[in-house]
C-alpha cells in the first residue's frame, strides 16, 4: 500500500477538492490547499495550511513545494469546459502550461505521487458507445485538448523516469456542489431546483444522457488510486464509469419525490451537441483489474443521496 503523510491539493476549494481534503484529513494526512484568492474557503478545518494564489504563479508553487515538502499532489485546479472555450489563452495557461510546470516542479522536488483529474471529454465526439479503453483521444474542445496534453506529459515522465503519475478520466460528475457555471452539469442543477421548488429548464432533449458518476464514488476513486501499490498501475490513465440515464428518466425520478416539480426542455444546441457526443457507457475494466475499482452508486441511489444532501440546506 502506497503511503504519504502530506498532500497538496490544487483547486482545493472546488467541488471535488474540498471532499478529497476531507477524506485525506480524516485518515490523518496533513493536507495543504492552493486555490484562487476569490474562492470561498470551505472545509477549512481539514486543511493544515491554505495558500491563496494562482497555480500559474511558478514562484508561489516552487515556494510551497520547497517549504512544505508535500509527499503527494492532487492536481484538481482547472478551468472547466465552458470557461476554457470562452478564454482559450487562459485555459492553455492554467490547464496546460501551469499543469506541466507543476508536474516538472513536483518531479524536481521529489514529490512521491502526482494525481491528475482528467475527463472523457479528451475523446471528442466521434467515439464508440460503449467507449473502448484504447480508443484514440481526439478532443474537440479546448478543455479536452489541454487535458490530453497534460496526460501525455505525465505519461512521458512515468515511462522515462518512473515518475509516479496517476490519472483518472471521469465522466460527468453528479454532485450537490456542481458549479452553476458548468452547463453540462444540468442533472445536478435539476436536482437542486427540485429540492428548492424551482422550475427547471433542461438544455437537452428528453432522450439525451451520458456516462455519469456520483460524487462519493469519484472521491473514493481518487483516494483508492492514490493508495494503490505503484507496481499495479500499468496504465497512465484509467477511464471510469458509473451509470447512464436520460433527462426524461431524471424528470420521472424527481417527480416521484417532488410531485410539484415543474420542468421543460429548451435545447441549447451547444450543450446538446456536447453531451450527445459523449458515450453513454465507458468501459473501465483496467481500473477493476489493476486496483480493484468498483463503483457503489447507481442512478437511483445517487439521486436519492443527492436529494438528501441538498434538502439538508445550502451546500
Ligand atoms: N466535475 C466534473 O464533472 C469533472 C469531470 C471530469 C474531470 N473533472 C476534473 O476534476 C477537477 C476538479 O473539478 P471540480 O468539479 O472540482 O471543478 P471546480 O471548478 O469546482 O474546482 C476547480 C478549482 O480550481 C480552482 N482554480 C481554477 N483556476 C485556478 C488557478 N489558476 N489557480 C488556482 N486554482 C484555480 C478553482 O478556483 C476551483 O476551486 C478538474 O481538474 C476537472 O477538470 C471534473
Amino acid at each position: 500500500m502506497n503511503t504519504f503523510q502530506t498532500a497538496l491539493i490544487t483547486g482545493g476549494n472546488g467541488n471535488l477538492g474540498r471532499l478529497v481534503a476531507q477524506q485525506l484529513s480524516v485518515k490523518g494526512i496533513d493536507v495543504l490547499c492552493l486555490d484562487l484568492p476569490e474562492t470561498e474557503v470551505k472545509n477549512e478545518t481539514f486543511y493544515k495550511n491554505i495558500f491563496l494564489g494562482d497555480v500559474c504563479d511558478q514562484d508561489l508553487v516552487n515556494r510551497i513545494l520547497k517549504d512544505q515538502r508535500p509527499q503527494a499532489i492532487f492536481h484538481l485546479a482547472s478551468l472547466l469546459s465552458g470557461s476554457s472555450e470562452t478564454d482559450l489563452e487562459r485555459a492553455w495557461q492554467i490547464n496546460a502550461t501551469a499543469s506541466i510546470n507543476l508536474i516538472q516542479a513536483a518531479k524536481d522536488c521529489e514529490v512521491g505521487l502526482f494525481f491528475y483529474a482528467s475527463t472523457i471529454a479528451t475523446y471528442g465526439s466521434k467515439t464508440k458507445d460503449p467507449l473502448p479503453e484504447d480508443f484514440m483521444q481526439w478532443p474537440e474542445n479546448m478543455y479536452g485538448v489541454t487535458k490530453v496534453a497534460v496526460e501525455r506529459f505525465g505519461s512521458y515522465l512515468k515511462k522515462t523516469c518512473g515518475f509516479d503519475f496517476r490519472c483518472l478520466r471521469f465522466p460527468m460528475v453528479l454532485s450537490p456542489f456542481a458549479p452553476l457555471s458548468a452547463k453540462t452539469a444540468y442533472p445536478s442543477h435539476a436536482c437542486r431546483a427540485a429540492v428548492l421548488g424551482d422550475p427547471f429548464n433542461f438544455p437537452v432533449s428528453k432522450e439525451t444522457g451520458m456516462s455519469c458518476m456520483f460524487l462519493d464514488d469519484v472521491i473514493r476513486s481518487i483516494f483508492e488510486i492514490s493508495h494503490a501499490p505503484q507496481v499495479c498501475l500499468k496504465s497512465h490513465a484509467y477511464n471510469l464509469h458509473g451509470f447512464h440515464f436520460t433527462a426524461q428518466q431524471l424528470c420521472e425520478n424527481l417527480k416521484q419525490v417532488y410531485p410539484g416539480f415543474e420542468y421543460s426542455f429548451e435545447i441549447d444546441p451547444h450543450v446538446e451537441n456536447l453531451v450527445k457526443g459523449w458515450p453513454n457507457e465507458v468501459i473501465s475494466n483496467s481500473a477493476k483489474l489493476d486496483w480493484n475499482w468498483a463503483p457503489e452508486y447507481n442512478f437511483e441511489t445517487s439521486i436519492s443521496v443527492m436529494l438528501d444532501l441538498l434538502s439538508q440546506g445550502p451546500v
